[in-house]
């Protein structure tokens, strides 16, 4: 397994928060309220191939954080040096991550995502193709969050959050007033937020969610600014399918003053 890095796991510690099944956990808030709502969908998919098993099995550990309840953690405790700390939640199959990781061997990459499935299919590639900048956060992302200084991150991903379309199930969204304010309060000054969405409500209600947040300002100048991917960003296995469908994604880009 070129270039994986060494067998001591970032933390011997176990998870702040206990998560089941289908991740119902009273997740940290910067306000100190602790609101107990369902966070995620399900943690697993179809049955693991044999070689999937083994590397969550046996790679998994030596790239996954776990955290205490409480703890604050270095990123520099992450890479054995001080990186730019690129972070990815909800990363589905980890397509863009690893793409991004490839590229940029200098940065160092936090990719979030509790669906196994997706974790395996990561591991995988990072196994595959030696990837030795990328560690993993394998549940709720409010609690890495929550758990970062602050100004930690140079940039940060939210690609597709599952949309919860149904009115019901809007408390359940990831993207909220409370969680762009901690995404504010994670990015260092000149960082950038990077948010995309295929479902107009939900493109509505985060980007009343981000305007609301004075400490970030929308880089787009015209409509192609959103109604585009980024050049220089892959797209994920969600939008592809987006796109086949016929939806059109709308991208938004924040940068932290
Ligand atoms: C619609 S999928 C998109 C996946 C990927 N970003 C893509 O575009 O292909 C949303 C992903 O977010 C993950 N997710 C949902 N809630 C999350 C949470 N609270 N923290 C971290 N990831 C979460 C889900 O497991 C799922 O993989």
């Amino acid at each position: 397994m070129a270039g994986s890095p060494g067998n001591a796991p970032i933390s011997s510690t176990s998870c702040a928060a206990p998560s089941t099944e289908v991740g119902t956990i009273a997740a940290p808030r910067s306000d100190g309220a602790a609101p107990p709502r369902r966070l995620y969908g399900r943690r697993r998919g179809h049955r693991l191939r044999p070689g999937r098993r083994r590397l969550l099995e046996e790679l998994l550990p030596r790239l996954e954080i776990r955290l205490r309840a409480g703890e604050t953690l270095d990123p520099r405790r992450l890479f054995g040096e001080e990186r730019p700390l690129w972070l990815e939640i909800g990363f589905g199959d980890g397509g863009h991550l690893a793409t991004r990781a490839a590229a940029h061997p200098e940065i160092g990459f936090l990719g979030v995502e509790p669906f196994v499935n997706g974790v395996a299919a990561l591991l995988a590639r990072i196994a595959r193709e030696g990837l030795a900048n990328i560690r993993l956060f394998t549940d709720d992302a409010r609690l890495l969050i929550a758990a970062l200084p602050d100004a930690a991150v140079a940039r940060l991903f939210v690609l597709f959050p599952d949309p919860w379309p149904k009115k019901r199930h809007h408390k359940r969204r990831l993207v909220d007033r409370a969680t762009v304010a901690e995404f504010a309060r994670i990015l260092a000054p000149g960082g950038e937020l990077h948010i995309a969405t295929d479902d107009p409500g939900y493109a509505r209600w985060m980007l009343e969610a981000l305007l609301a947040e004075p400490r970030l300002d929308w880089l787009a100048e015209r409509a192609a600014d959103w109604r585009r991917r980024p050049s220089d960003q892959p797209p994920t296995r969600y939008e592809r399918k987006a796109l086949a469908a016929g939806r059109r994604p709308v991208h938004l880009r924040f940068r932290r003053l």
